[in-house]
């Protein structure tokens, strides 16, 4: 029995990719909108003539082949199915609590991450790992000829697929760093920096909660071009190696771990130098804290997001350990770090 669950989970690891494009299918379908629309569960053919006036289409879609689909898609919880007997059986289908969170027009999903990750552009990195295990190579650039902010810089199709998947979570992690971690950023008098802030929805999200604190969204040319205008936030572009814009406290999320930590220990030290309230400033950090021995919820995306992170920009997760190693290399002492019901954690690094 042990041998032949071995067996089992070989064929399951060999084929989980079919799960990602399951996955991939259904938000391009925009299933989980469709059944939404209908507000209750639906049948499979109003799933069809959804699909059908989304397309603008006269061709029918796929019936039988969209029935299988949607099997699969009951069997892994992401739709729920329950037959109704009228004259004769029909299925329903509804939402789970996980296709929820693939609903297109909502302000938490992740449809636009599911679609970044599985992209072909993305999925072509993949097929480095085992040259980066032998050669530390730097995957992105083997996979596309240059790193990948530069080839977001010159490929708009990228640069925008990238960006809205930054932007789509940035309400469910601004979410809970607002209910969880009301009196770190309560104390903030004055201007907050997003660096490497992407296209500024989460200095903006803050600043709605925090009227009174000014935003900076400081990013790379090519996204703040893509920014949009926001309700008070400056948008800034630069770059974060040469210098960054002053103000009383910095926030920076998912940016740390894209760097080695040479490169980050320069970037932090320009946050210090940024950071004009010496007394009472601080960086406010939104990073994975990897626990390999820890079984708790989201830890197993936490270990994924390990082996992602060098392949796509040659940076890194870190543990806790290793956090304070690097802050402390960049001249910071007093660091405290917050755990938040989401994948990173906070990590606060006092000046003083
Ligand atoms: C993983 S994304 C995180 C975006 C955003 N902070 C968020 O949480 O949605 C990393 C960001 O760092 C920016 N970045 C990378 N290198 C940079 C540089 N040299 N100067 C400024 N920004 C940079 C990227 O353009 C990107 O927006």
């Amino acid at each position: 029995m042990e041998s032949l669950r071995g067996q089992e989970q070989i064929w399951q690891l060999m084929f989980s990719f079919v799960d990602s494009m399951a996955l991939k299918c259904a938000i391009e379908l925009r299933i989980a909108d469709i059944i939404h629309s209908h507000g209750k569960p639906i049948t499979l053919s109003q799933i069809a003539s959804g699909i059908r006036s989304n397309s603008n289409s006269s061709i029918s879609p796929n019936i039988p082949y969209l029935s299988r689909i949607m099997r699969f898609l009951v069997r892994k919880n992401i739709f729920t199915e329950h037959q109704e007997d009228n004259d004769e059986v029909i299925s329903l289908y509804g939402l789970s609590d996980s296709s929820r969170w693939l609903l297109r027009d909502f302000k938490s999903s992740l449809a636009p991450m599911v679609l970044m990750q599985t992209h072909p552009l993305s999925m072509a990195v993949w097929h480095f790992l085992e040259d980066y295990v032998r050669n530390s190579s730097n995957t992105f650039e083997k996979a596309h000829g240059c790193n990948i902010w530069e080839f977001s810089s010159a490929n708009p199709e990228f640069n925008k697929i990238f960006n809205n998947a930054m932007a789509s979570i940035v309400p469910i992690y601004m979410g809970a760093m607002l209910s969880s971690y009301k009196d770190g950023l309560g104390c903030i008098k004055g201007t907050v920096v997003d660096v490497g802030g992407g296209t500024g929805g989460s200095i903006s999200e803050l600043m709605k909660y925090y009227p009174n604190i000014k935003g900076i969204n400081f990013d790379l040319p090519h996204v703040i071009a893509t920014a949009p205008a926001l309700d008070g936030v400056t948008h800034i572009s630069g770059d974060i190696f040469e210098s960054i814009p002053s103000a009383d406290a910095v926030l920076m999320k998912g940016v740390l771990h894209c760097f080695s930590d040479e490169k980050c220990v320069k970037v932090l030290r320009n946050c210090r130098k940024a950071i004009t309230d010496k007394k009472n400033g601080k960086i406010i950090i939104l990073e994975i804290v990897l626990d390999p021995t820890s079984n708790q919820i989201f830890d197993e995306t936490r270990m994924v997001y390990d082996l992602l992170i060098p392949l796509f920009s040659g940076g890194k997760e870190r543990t806790e350990l290793e956090w304070k190693r690097l802050l402390n290399e960049a001249g910071f002492t007093c660091i405290k770090i917050t755990k938040i019901p989401i994948i990173p954690a906070i990590i606060e690094a006092f000046l003083v």
